[in-house]
């Protein structure tokens, strides 16, 4: 199997970045060998997995990239089916651009507004030219902490189609069980029936991007 780079990126901070791909890496894990680089110098993956039990360690290796994001993840791929990149809420310091530079997929998290959709999709200008030097590289936008029952505005909808970036079918609801998941050092997969919900999401996430 030729391995798989997706990078998880947007500049705006807290839109799940973190969550989407510590849950994505769980998923993916069952899949085959999954990777997840922490390249945020917050380290926010890296906590995430040392929170895990000793009993119960998360179901994928987390390595710290502080240099050139590209050469290592070249490296990296041999060894992996599937890397997953956390990126820092930043275009600078050129962890995002790395990424984009070697990944088949960015997955771009944004919640679920217009105006945090405009905020987002800033990043348009790196992505055009990340495309330029990288155009296999498909850009997904993914909309997260969608509100139980209420389905997405129809403003949303519309600065959705209006963007040039495809977004995916599947959401991510806002769930108390994806706070848990990081508390635990864990991913939805690992709670239990209160999961399962939400490990429906990202499966079809995964089945999407993969497709
Ligand atoms: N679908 C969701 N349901 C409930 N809570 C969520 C969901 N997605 C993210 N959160 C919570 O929102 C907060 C921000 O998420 P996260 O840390 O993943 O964002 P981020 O984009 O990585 O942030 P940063 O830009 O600081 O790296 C966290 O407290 C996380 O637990
Ligand atoms: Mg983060």
């Amino acid at each position: 199997m030729a391995s798989t780079v997706i990078a998880v990126v947007n500049q705006k901070g807290g839109t799940g970045k973190t969550t989407v791909t510590m849950n994505l890496a769980a998923g993916l894990a069952r899949r085959g060998r999954t990777l997840v680089v922490d390249g945020d110098p917050q380290g926010s993956a890296g906590q995430w997995a040392r929170m895990a039990s000793e009993e119960r360690p998360f179901p994928a290796s987390v390595f710290v990239v502080a240099g050139p994001l590209q050469r290592e993840l070249r490296a990296l791929r041999k060894d992996y089916d599937f890397i997953v990149v956390d990126c820092p809420p930043t275009l600078e310091g050129g962890t995002v651009e790395g990424a984009l530079g070697s990944a088949d997929h960015v997955l771009i998290p944004v919640l679920p507004s217009p105006m945090d959709l405009w905020g987002s999709v800033r990043m348009g200008r790196s992505l055009e030219q990340a495309r330029a030097a990288n155009p296999s590289l498909k850009p997904h936008i993914v909309v997260n902490q969608v509100e139980v029952r209420s389905a997405l505005s129809r403003a949303m909808k519309h600065a959705l189609m209006e963007i040039d970036i495809p977004a995916l079918e599947q959401h991510l609801r806002r769930r108390a069980i994806y706070r848990r998941a990081a508390l635990e050092g864990s991913s939805v997969y690992d709670l239990g029936k209160p999961g399962l919900a939400a490990v429906d999401e990202i499966d079809a996430i995964i089945d999407e991007v993969l497709a």
